[in-house]
């Protein structure tokens, strides 16, 4: 098998870059080691920016996303036992951001990869990757009882934090920035109507909470939890109970309670990798970078990289220019960073650090009622929060 570039994993990142370069007249092939259905039932996500709508849209991927996604201009901050809204357009030129669920991206592009009739394998086992540091190199798995080799020019690792790509470059070529936070999250799909049109960020003394939605039957709702956080003394009942005192404020508004159809605990940790790129190996999305979920900007800076790296491969093969290809990690580490320092001031902001001492809790509510008050203060969150457009980060 030949192709002009291997994309290793089926998520956002792989899937758009898929999208991007076949529109671009470029071929690719997607090698995923779990099947389809895994891959669209996979609860993740649900904030998208104003640059990764308007992506999706212009790519011809996002006519269900047009019609489905909730559109919202706001976010409410609850702390001391009142909401105080945050107006995310008014500030940001009409920005907004739309709520529609990770896996809804993913559903999409694989029926428009699909419908494409470009080559997207599922269930592909034991992906190794050969000659990235030389001018030839390829993708070796195994699928259907048979062992497979990929040739390519480039490789696109694009299968996530716990991936094999970006153990494939030497470590000393790689440098690694980490920070693991003292929790987690405890998150729920429940089916019940949202019972707020906004999502609401609140930080309580017993811990932060998130209340979230997914349409205008479900809600998704986080709980901060121990890291190491045993699910199986989270009955329904115990978690409802943490979000109702988490949640609510004595104005009589109430969370809606409904069947819990899924949960599950996601570790924090901010964590890069520099440089996003060894010879003809490309990293994308969490395979290069992790970031706390607080600031939604997990799956955005996916589709930043994906963006950068389409065009980059469109200019090699369509101009023969290759200084695209060459700043590609410098013009996504340029975004990468601030979404790191936005989604770690976020979680320091709401969150209970279990070391906390009296004097860091001042300072984090003196903050947060800045934030509040303060129309410049609400102003830098609500450009953080929808996105700095693609331009703010390309060249020099
Ligand atoms: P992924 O979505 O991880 O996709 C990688 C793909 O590669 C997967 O399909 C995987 O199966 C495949 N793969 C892995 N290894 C191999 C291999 N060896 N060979 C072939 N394929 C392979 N962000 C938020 O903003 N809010 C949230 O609430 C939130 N919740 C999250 C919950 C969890 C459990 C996780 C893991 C992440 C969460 N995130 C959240 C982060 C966000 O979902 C990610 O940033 C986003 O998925 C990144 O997309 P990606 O395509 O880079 O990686
Ligand atoms: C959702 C997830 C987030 O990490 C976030 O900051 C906001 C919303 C969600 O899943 O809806």
């Amino acid at each position: 098998m030949r192709t002009q570039v291997a994309i290793i994993g089926a998520g956002p990142a792989g899937l758009l870059l898929g999208h991007l370069l076949r529109r671009a007249g470029i071929d690719a092939v997607v090698i995923e080691d779990r099947s389809r259905q895994h891959v669209e039932a996979r609860i993740r996500a649900g904030v998208l920016e104003q640059s990764t709508v308007d992506l999706l849209v212009a790519s011809g991927a996002g006519e269900r996303l047009q019609r489905q996604g909730l559109r919202h201009h706001g976010i409410d901050l609850l702390f001391g036992g009142r909401r105080h809204h945050i107006d995310l357009s008014g500030p940001t030129g009409g920005r907004a951001i739309t709520v529609y669920g990770q896996h809804e991206v993913v559903r999409d592009l694989i029926a428009a990869r699909l419908a494409d009739g470009a080559p997207l394998l599922f269930e592909a086992s034991g992906v190794a990757l050969h000659g990235i540091d030389g001018n030839a190199p390829g993708v070796t798995f195994e699928r259907g009882g048979r062992r497979h080799t990929l040739h390519c020019d480039f490789i696109a690792g694009c299968d996530g934090f716990r991936g094999v790509s970006r153990g494939a470059i030497p470590a000393s070529a790689l440098q690694v920035f980490e920070r693991t936070y003292p929790f987690a999250w405890l998150g729920i799909l429940a089916e019940a109507a949202p019972a707020a049109q906004e999502l609401i960020y609140a930080s309580h003394a017993r811990g932060f909470a998130l209340f979230s939605m997914r349409s205008p039957q479900i809600t998704r709702l986080y709980l901060q939890c121990r890291p190491d956080e045993d699910l199986t003394l989270w009955p329904d009942t115990r978690i409802w109970q943490e979000l109702h005192a988490r949640l609510e404020t004595g104005d009589g508004w109430r969370l809606n309670e409904g069947p819990v159809l899924q949960k599950g605990i996601t570790p924090m940790r901010s964590h890069v990798v520099e440089p996003m790129q060894y010879g003809r190996l490309f990293l994308a999305g969490d395979a290069a970078h992790i970031v706390p979920p607080t600031g939604a900007k997990g799956m955005n800076l996916a589709v930043a990289d994906v963006r950068t790296l389409a065009r980059a491969l469109a200019a090699h093969y369509g101009e023969c220019r290759d200084d695209l290809l060459a700043a590609y990690s410098a013009t996504c580490l340029r975004r990468v960073w601030r979404a790191e320092y936005f989604s770690w001031w976020m979680t320091s902001l709401l969150h209970r650090f279990p070391d906390q001492t009296p004097f860091m809790a001042r300072l984090q509510r003196a903050e947060l009622e800045y934030v509040a008050a303060s129309p410049a203060a609400a102003a830098s969150l609500a450009e953080n929060y929808v996105g700095l457009p693609f331009a703010a980060f390309e060249g020099e």
